[in-house]
């Protein structure tokens, strides 16, 4: 059989992983669930979530991965002929992702224009970003930027272009994240907004607290989507399961924390103590933001640096993403890397198109109250990945049995934490799956 190729070593690995984990849902959403759902006590359910729950489905991922050495499509097929539906179950969701995430990464390429241009204060203009993505050329053309740049590093291959590029993006975003919390720290007013982040607030506290928590560590971690099926079977067979899976949680928790520390504080000695401008969901990055910056000494510079960070967190996650959907389609059909990376490009931008415009000149579209953009979000997060959590869970539960993790985990290290993995996998993922499934479709979060 051809060798395939594949990274280099652990930390290559663990550091790519990584940056499909961090993303966007790190840097942006994360801060603000935390802000919402009772500050301290929201890290502590999530951490705990983390080590358990994530921390489980995420060495099965990884492990069936490099068990079978396939694709997510090949893998299910391989473990279970009956569950072959479940690859493509799978594999679907990156495709569906994809393109509109590189809309989101266009956005961000936009934002970074602005300021590294020296136009920050222009972003403060009311209606700038809903003015921008609401026009047609000048998203579309972010777009094309965005996923080229995501093209050309999936098309170097898994050593050269994904082991290199997230082994000097990853460490960069740390450093930038750290200085960029400190600087946010010293901020006059910062300080009430650290204790409001990291106080528990128990008032705050109920079960949506959980369930926001389960709902944002399962997209954090890129599980479910056969993202780290993808990485898992790029593995070296050599390197240790159990600690790379660690490594990877404490770095994808580490960069979410560190971005409430930058967020936070920075919004509460910007508005003097008003926590509603924590509250603004998703325009909170590009409305709110530069509101902040605008106010701070420095503040374009932190801006830049800011914008620079996201670009770097979403195109490590939009090269996962990509990877996974390039594998796939070599491994079912054979042709080129290069040819298959150009063909994925065109039809991502394609089917971008739509999501993109969707809030310009095609916003009367919208499918159950959805815009197109939020459409494919709900049904990929909130649908079809908790569906194939639930249904992996089953499959490694109760038909091929937990073992089959474990003897992939063992062939390679000590599985320290076996017996917990055993329960978890088998009653706590599909009972946790059920809950998020039935709050999404009762709108319940
Ligand atoms: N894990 C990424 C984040 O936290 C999101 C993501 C989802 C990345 C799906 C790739 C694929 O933002």
């Amino acid at each position: 059989m051809e060798k395939k190729s594949g990274f280099s070593s652990r930390l290559g690995f663990v550091l790519a992983a990584a940056g499909s984990a961090v993303g966007l849902g790190n840097i942006w959403r994360f801060p603000y669930l935390a802000a919402k759902y009772g500050g301290g006590i929201f890290l502590l359910v999530y951490l705990i979530l983390a080590v358990t729950f994530g921390f489980a489905l995420m060495i099965t991922e990884i492990a069936i991965g490099r068990k079978t050495g396939k694709s997510t499509i090949s893998a299910y097929c391989m473990i279970d002929k009956r569950f072959s539906f479940l690859g493509y179950l799978a594999s679907l969701v990156p495709i569906i992702i994809f393109p509109y995430y590189c809309v989101i990464g266009g956005w961000v390429v936009k934002f970074l224009g602005v300021y590294a241009s020296g136009q920050g204060h222009a972003a403060t203009a009311e209606d700038y970003f809903s003015n921008f993505i609401g026009s047609s050329a000048g998203p579309l053309v972010c777009l094309a930027i965005f996923l080229f740049l995501t093209s050309l590093v999936v098309m170097l291959g898994v050593e050269k272009g994904i082991e290199k590029v997230s082994k000097f993006l990853m460490p960069v975003l740390i450093l930038m994240s750290v200085g960029t919390a400190i600087y946010s720290l010293t901020l006059d007013g910062a300080m009430e907004g650290l204790v409001y982040y990291i106080k528990p607030n128990f008032s705050e506290f109920s079960i949506k607290t959980i369930v926001a928590a389960m709902g944002q560590l399962f997209y954090s971690m890129s599980l479910a989507m056969g993202i780290m099926v993808t990485y898992g079977s790029y593995m070296r067979k050599e390197d240790d399961l159990e600690k790379s899976v660690r490594n990877i949680e404490i770095f994808d928790t580490l960069i979410a924390f560190l971005s409430g520390m930058m967020i936070v504080p920075a919004v509460f000695a910007f508005s003097g103590g008003n926590k509603d401008a924590l509250n603004k969901g998703p325009t909170l990055m590009f409305v709110t933001l530069p509101d902040v910056f605008d106010s701070m000494k420095g503040g374009h510079i932190f801006g830049l640096i800011f914008f620079l960070l996201v670009l770097f967190a979403a195109l490590t996650s939009a090269i996962s993403l990509m990877e996974t959907i390039v594998s796939i389609i070599s491994d079912k059909f054979g042709f080129g890397r290069k040819k298959i990376c150009i063909g994925v490009m065109i039809f991502s931008f394609i089917i971008a198109i739509p999501s993109s415009l969707g809030f310009g000149v095609l916003s009367h579209i919208t499918i159950f109250g959805y815009s197109i953009l939020d459409f494919f979000d709900f049904i990929s997060n909130n649908i079809m990945m908790p569906v194939v959590a639930l249904i992996t869970a089953i499959l490694i539960g109760f038909i091929v049995k937990p073992k089959f993790v474990s003897d992939e985990v063992e062939s390679s290290g000590k599985f320290k934490s076996k017996k917990m993995f055993e329960v978890i996998i088998k009653y706590v993922v599909p009972v946790c799956m059920l809950i998020i499934l039935i709050s999404s479709l009762a709108g319940y979060v």
